[in-house]
Order: C-alpha cells, then structure tokens, then sequence
C-alpha cells in the first residue's frame, strides 16, 4: 500500500466505520468516542499482552540455593501444562454432545501435553545439585507436588470418583453416595499415617483449601467427565478408544514414573530413605503398579490391569 492509499478513505474503510456504527449503536453506544479512546490508546505490546514482568516476578526462592528456581520454575512449568489440559476437558465436557472430530483434536492436544511433560521430566531428575536440592527442600516443609489441586482436578474431569478410590476400598464403596468415595480417595489414604490413621499436616492443609472445590466438581462431573462421554458417545469406536487409552498410560503409568524417578534419585539413599516432605510412605505410595490408578477400566483387558504399572505392562 502506497502513502496516498494509506491516508485516503477508501470505501473499504468507509464499510468498516459503518459496520462499527452498528455495532455500538445497537448497544446505545457512541462510535465518536470510542473512535477518540483508541486515538488516544498506547499500541499492545508482546510483553503486556502476556504479563511477562509479572510472570517473571513469581520465581522466590526460599533459600539461596540457586538451583531452587529450577525446582520453582519447572513446577510452574508443569503447572501451566494441567491449566492447558484443564481447558481442553473444560471445553469437551461443556459442549452438549462433542462431534468425533472435536473429541479426538482435543485429546491429541491433551496426550501432547501430558506426553510433554512425561518427557522433559528430567529437568528434575539430572537438572539439579542433589546436594543443593537436599538441603533447599528442608525450608519446604510440609509443602509438597501432592498438593497440587490441578492435578485432583484432571482425575475428577477424566473418571468416575470410584476409579479414584484405593483399590483395597472400591467394591465396597462402588455404590454409595460421592461423599462416602471420596472419604476413600487413594491420596487421602496414601497421606494418613499407617500406625494411626492421622492425616499428614500436608493433607489437612490441602484439604481445607481445596475439599470443597473437589466435591463441586466431583458432583458437576458425575455425568460428563471423559469417561462417561466415551461410554455414552463413543462406545467401542477406534479412534476414541485408541486416544484414551494413550491418555491413561501417559496420566496414570508414564509421568507417575518420570515423577517416581525424581524420589528415587534424590531421596533414596543407604540405609535408610530419606523422608518425603508431604509425610507419605512414597515408596509404597508413588509407584503406579501399587496404585493401579486407572481412568478408563472397560478399556483394558483384565491381564492389562493385572500388569498395570509393571515393565510387562511398558513393554506392551
Ligand atoms: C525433585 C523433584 C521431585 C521430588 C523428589 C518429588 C517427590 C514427591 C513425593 C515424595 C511425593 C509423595 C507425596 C509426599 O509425601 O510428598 C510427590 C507427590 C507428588 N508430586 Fe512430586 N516430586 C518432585 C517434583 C514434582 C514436580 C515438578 C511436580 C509437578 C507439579 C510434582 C507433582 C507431584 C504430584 C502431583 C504429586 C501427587 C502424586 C499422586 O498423588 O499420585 N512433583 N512428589
């Protein structure tokens, strides 16, 4: 475009100033002044568009160890990817009844997630002075990943609560009210102490925060969570059943071991392991082939289930 094109009226233009006219007359509005607000406004810039100086503010570390701000970093890292994979299941479960080709772009985009985060994983695992780390996450106590509300949320928007029950409790529990499942959620009990039953301060905590938000949205997803969309929509199709069971191997048996690797790097340790800062008994509690945490049951044969989280069950 040439300098006369760029400042003269072109009827283009002229269309376009009618179209806003409309637009803001059919609120009441005055075109005329809010043509004066954008003379006056300052162009968008990259950096006030994404907040980059307050997202930069939001690196403090506790201690002066510089590898903290890996370990602060890389969980806001992770935490970004459950917000991006909390808007996928936010749009699939609000739409009435997802056409195919909808549903399966947006598990493609949630399976890139989670596979993302399963594989940069060691950032974690080699990323960090093991004796740096020991020693920063003493002023982190009794914080811990567990408490992760974002986390409780994709299990709840994926299942059915009951397939987040400890397995021991989920024939008795499989038809009572949400309330008596949730009691039994595997991380409730994974974070009780054995010879008590008393809860860690890092699940009190976690629970008076959050406990209410779960149950909402426990009840909110009764109907529409992933699991129930597939069995009401989608029941023995392919292409479905392929992406979920992708979507149950990278959620609840492949970045549950990237993460478990973390614990076995910098926590085991002869003779005795070293104590988790959320209270668990993590070598019992983290490993998957012990939680058989599984979102989509009906999707497994029972010798997949079986060998859920074992190296048979990888080599699969
Ligand atoms: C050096 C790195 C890490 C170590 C050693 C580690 C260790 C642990 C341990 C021992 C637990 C069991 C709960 C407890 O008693 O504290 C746990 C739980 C958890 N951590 Fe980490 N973690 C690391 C990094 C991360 C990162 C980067 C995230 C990302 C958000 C994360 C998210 C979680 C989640 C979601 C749980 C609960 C898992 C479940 O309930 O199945 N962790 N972590």
């Amino acid at each position: 475009m040439n300098s006369m094109e760029a400042s003269s009226v072109t009827p283009q233009l002229l269309e376009q100033v009618k179209k806003l006219q409309e637009k803001y007359a059919a609120m009441g509005q005055d075109l005329s002044s809010y043509l004066d607000g954008l003379l006056y406004s300052d162009y968008l810039t990259y950096w006030d568009y994404i907040h980059l100086d307050t997202l930069l503010s939001l690196q403090n570390p506790k201690t002066s160890f510089p590898d903290e701000k890996i370990f602060i970093i890389y969980h806001q890292i992770t935490e970004l990817y459950f917000r991006l994979i909390l808007h996928e299941l936010e749009q699939v479960t609000a739409a009435p009844h997802p056409d195919i080709k909808f549903f399966t772009a947006r598990l493609d985009r949630m399976i890139r997630y989670f596979a993302h985060l399963e594989n940069s994983f060691d950032i974690m695992v080699q990323g960090m002075e093991k004796d740096q780390f020991l020693k920063f996450r003493m002023s982190l106590l009794p914080s811990s990943g567990f408490q992760s509300a974002q986390y409780r949320l994709i299990e709840f928007m994926c299942t059915d609560v009951v397939n987040l029950v400890n397995e021991k409790d989920r024939p008795a529990v499989g038809n009572q009210p949400v309330e008596a499942m949730m009691d039994k959620l595997y991380w409730r009990s994974g974070a009780t102490e054995l010879a008590t039953g008393k809860k860690t301060l890092t699940l009190q905590q976690f629970e008076a925060k959050y406990i209410d938000t779960f149950s909402a949205t426990i009840h909110q997803h009764q109907h529409d969570n992933l699991y129930q969309l597939y069995k009401k929509y989608y029941e023995g199709q392919a292409e479905v059943k392929q992406r979920l069971r992708q979507m149950d191997t990278l959620s609840n048996v492949l970045w549950p071991l990237a993460h478990m690797k973390s614990a076995s790097h910098y926590l085991e340790k002869d003779p005795e392991d070293i104590k988790a800062t959320g209270g668990t008994n993590w070598q019992k509690y983290l490993p998957p082939r012990f939680q058989r945490i599984i979102f989509f049951p009906e999707l497994w044969t029972e010798e997949e289930k079986r060998d859920w989280g074992k190296a048979a069950f990888l080599r699969g």
